[in-house]
Formats: structure tokens, sequence, C-alpha cells
């Protein structure tokens, strides 16, 4: 399992500080809580304040003293400011699980699925003033709309949908999920056979480019030298290339720059069991990196 591979690498039972960025639903947060002394501390960060409220929850039972657990609904890329408000210099364990938790995807409201119909709105942070999903389809030029797809999901057929869903929005406003779902299928054909749903990839370019996903890793790389004390390892789970290739390149930029020791030449994938339970982590790359 991949949560055993992450207790393993990051080495809680050393760690004085440990801060999950991605603190989703707590699984991680809680492997790594049970692995640590009862001196160390875990920094719990999630953009989206209901996750946090169910890891707070979740975890606050668990901590054994009082102060042991922090919570901040902010943006990873905030890190520095998150270890400053709690007094934490450096951490030795850092843990990122990029994207969405299950909660996310299978809540009809926050519209990051095509799968049931609900507003088309794909903001982790519910409650900021980003664009929503609906803005961006409505709002962006045809040649944007298709570049978006285009370079973030590797949309082959970008400018196809984007020209679809100009001549749609024409007549009415785009809304909702579903609605968005069947433009992308019609202008396709409906690829009858294909492996997944025609809109797959113009619903995952819309996720990242709303909640602009690949600048804020790109920020947290950046702090990685600065956040983790010598000896501290981070991972990061990402779960498509171009997030992954971010991370190996910034790694490898730590590595030739004498600040980083690589410790997962190739990444950890998760096993065909592991697949079976949660198909999800088919496509999850765990890579994993010490601070020399
Ligand atoms: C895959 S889930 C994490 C699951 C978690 N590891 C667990 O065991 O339950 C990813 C979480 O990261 C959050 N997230 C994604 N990007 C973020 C960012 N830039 N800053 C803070 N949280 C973020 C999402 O809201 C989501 O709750």
């Amino acid at each position: 399992m991949l949560v055993d591979a992450v207790v393993e690498l990051l080495r809680p039972a050393a760690a004085r500080w440990i801060v999950d960025c991605t603190a989703g639903s707590g699984g991680h947060a809680e492997a790594l809580l049970a692995a640590a002394p009862l001196q160390t501390s875990l920094v719990a960060i999630d953009c989206d304040s209901e996750n946090l409220c169910t890891v707070k929850r979740r975890l606050e039972p668990l901590t054994g003293r009082p102060g042991r657990l922090r919570c901040f609904p902010c943006n990873f890329a905030c890190i520095r400011d998150v270890l400053a408000q709690v007094g934490a210099p450096s951490v030795d364990t850092l843990l990122a699980d990029l994207g969405l938790c299950s909660s996310q995807l299978d809540d009809a409201s926050r519209g990051f699925t095509f799968t049931v119909d609900g507003p088309l709105d794909m903001r982790m942070d519910r409650p900021s003033d980003l664009p929503t999903a609906s803005e961006l389809v409505n709002r962006l030029p045809e040649s944007e709309l298709a570049d978006l797809l285009y370079q973030h999901a590797d949309e082959r057929h970008s400018r196809r949908i984007a020209h679809a869903i100009v001549l749609s929005r024409r007549q009415k406003r785009i809304e909702r999920t579903v609605e968005l779902a069947e433009i992308v299928s019609r202008a396709l054909g409906g690829r009858r056979g294909a492996k997944i749903h025609p809109a797959t990839r113009t619903f995952m370019a819309l996720r990242i480019a709303v909640n602009d996903e690949l600048r804020n890793l790109d920020e947290l790389l950046a702090a990685l030298p600065d956040v983790l004390a010598v000896g501290g390892r981070a991972a990061i789970i990402s779960f498509h290339s171009h997030e992954d290739r971010r991370v190996k390149q910034a790694f490898l930029s730590m590595k030739s720059a004498g600040l980083g020791k690589i410790i997962t030449p190739k990444p950890v994938v998760a096993d065909d069991e592991e697949i079976k339970a949660n198909p999800r982590s088919r496509s999850a790359k765990l890579r994993c990196i010490e601070r020399v």
C-alpha cells in the first residue's frame, strides 16, 4: 500500500515536526501520527476547510496531548507562513498527496465530476473568490480555452472541443457538469470504445486551471530546500504527468545544487491489490527526497 511506503520513506519516528500539506480526510496523517513519538507535532494543511474539519474530528482524539495537532485551512503554497505561525524553523517530514480526495469527487455540488449532475464549480477552496469552471468556459476566448485544455491535460482534440463550447455558450451559458460533458461528447462524436469518457481530460484541465494547481505545486517545490531540516524528507504523490515531471525536475535541481538526495530514483507506484481496491491509485506516483 502506498500509505505504508509513505510511512517507511518519511521516517516519522524520528520527526519533531510533520507537515501534511494535503490532509484530505486524514488517512496519511493518521498513519504518520501513529508511527511518531508523543513529542512529534503534526501540522495539517488543506485548502478545503470542510476536509480540514473532518481531519480535526478524526485526529484530535488520537493525539495523546493538547496542541499536538495544528490545522491550517490554506494553500500549501503558503507553507513558509504556516511554519512561521507554529514556530517551526524547519520540518523533518513533509507529505503532499496531490489532487482531490473521494469526498470531494463524490459530492455532486462541488462539480468535479461529469458522472453526476452538479454546478460547474470545481473550486477546492469553495468560499474563495477563484473563478469557477463555469466562469472559465463561458468567458475565455476560444483560443485560450483550447490552449488550456491542451496545456493542462494534453487534450489532443482541444481545438474541436473549444469550438463546440463557444458555439454552445452563444445559445446559453454552460452552468452544469452534465451539460459540459455532453457538449464535449458530441464534439468528439461519442468516441465509442474509448478507454476513458471523452470529457475526462476537459474536466481535468479545467480543475487544474481553476485551482492553479501547477503554480501551487511549483511554489511548494521551490520552498522545499528552506522548509526541510537537514536530514528531513519530503514525499510527493502526483496523479498526472505534468505534476510528476515538475516533482522529478525539482528533486533533480535540489540534488544538483547539493541540497538533496533522491531516495526514490524511480517513483513508487501502487500494486495490483491497491489498484483493485482503489482504482484512482493506478496513476499515483510517489517520489521522496532527503534534504542534505
Ligand atoms: C488526494 S487528497 C489527500 C488525501 C489524504 N492524503 C488522505 O489520506 O486522506 C488531496 C487533498 O489536498 C487538498 N489540496 C489540493 N491542492 C492543495 C493546495 N494547493 N493546498 C492545500 N490543499 C490542497 C485537497 O483539497 C484534498 O483535500
